[in-house]
């Protein structure tokens, strides 16, 4: 198990993160926040690369800062933006990260090989990645992430550049990592996790915002996402009074998708089911208003751990 106790982090006075307490156990957890929420500086963190301002990081109980190389040998990391020799080929790049973790050639060799067929790189493994595709790239990262078969798998943004039948095979490729290890990668891409991850983690103005299944995060639009026609006439009222989830001009007007207090509805609006999508557009809005919390979610927000924190 893997624990986050009261971490804040600064950046000179400003707190990226503050008064952080998470839990992790065997599974996939996704990190879902906008740009800049502090994604980076918790992976960085929980990866022992950046020491948390107050608060420590346990694993099995013990402080990752003290386990330190013991630590390290149990982790794979993925950074966001990774370095490598444009002229290496994966095969060598791969040979040459296994030696720095310390494994003999013929284990590197077989796990190396093992993981580039794992990632779809079998075919490719000795050509220089200076030819390979940004997809490609990010599958190479993901398979050194692996090399020392890691109980804790930290991965920033992994799918960042993937098309999309990357991306579905990624998502079976994290499942079957997450039985057995504690998987967290990062993410602005909802489909990256909506189906993959066994827990959602939704950061907010630097604070756990919510911690939970993805039915549970989407529960919290429950009977609140509307889907109705609109006028041209009408439309710009209509967007002042509802947070719009989505719209689409058409021939007749405006098809749109939208959040409402159930109490307020109109006949004539389509109740829908809300998807993790609708959850992230709602909740990192632009322009939110501080009432909106006692307009939308009088009462206890379903889902949310966090007390106090302004929607
Ligand atoms: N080295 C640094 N020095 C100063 N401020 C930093 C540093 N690294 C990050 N920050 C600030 O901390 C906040 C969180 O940044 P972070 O990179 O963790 O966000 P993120 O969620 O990973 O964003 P992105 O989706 O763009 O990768 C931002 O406001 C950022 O400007
Ligand atoms: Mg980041």
């Amino acid at each position: 198990m893997l624990t986050v106790h009261a971490v804040t982090r600064r950046y000179g006075n400003d707190p990226a993160l503050e008064g952080i307490d998470l839990a992790f156990e065997n599974g996939v957890y996704g990190l879902l926040a906008p740009n800049g929420a502090g994604k980076t500086t918790l992976l960085k963190m929980l990866a022992g690369l950046l020491p948390p301002s107050e608060g420590e990081i346990l694993y099995e109980g013990e402080s990752i800062a003290a386990l330190d190389e013991k630590y390290r040998m149990r982790l794979g990391y993925l950074p966001q933006r990774f370095g490598y020799y444009p002229n290496d080929t994966p095969r060598k790049y791969m040979q040459y990260l296994a030696a720095i973790k310390g494994m003999g050639r013929k284990e590197a060799l077989e796990r190396s090989e093992l993981l580039l067929e794992a990632v779809a790189l079998g075919e490719v493994k000795r050509k220089k990645m200076k030819t390979f595709s940004g997809g490609m790239i990010q599958r190479v990262g993901i398979a050194q992430a692996l090399l020392n078969d890691p109980r804790v798998l930290i991965l920033d943004e992994p799918t960042g550049g993937l098309d999309p039948k990357e991306r579905a095979r990624f998502r079976s490729l994290l499942t079957k990592l997450g039985r057995e290890r504690i998987v967290i990668l990062s993410t602005h891409v909802v489909s990256d996790v909506e189906s993959a991850a066994n827990e959602i983690v939704l950061l907010k103005n630097g604070r756990v915002f919510a911690k939970d299944k993805p039915e549970a995060i989407c529960a919290m639009l429950a009977g609140k996402v509307y889907e109705t026609r609109v006028s041209d006439h009408e439309v710009d009222t209509f967007r002042q009074n509802y947070p719009i989830l989505a719209e689409r001009g058409e021939a007749e007007g405006w098809h749109m998708r939208f959040v409402a207090e159930a109490e307020s509805a109109m006949p004539h609006w389509e109740l829908m089911k809300p998807g993790l999508e609708d959850v992230f557009l709602y909740v990192y809005r632009d322009g939110e208003r501080q009432t909106a919390k006692q307009r939308l979610f009088p009462g206890e927000l379903a889902g949310v751990r966090e007390e106090g924190v302004q929607i």
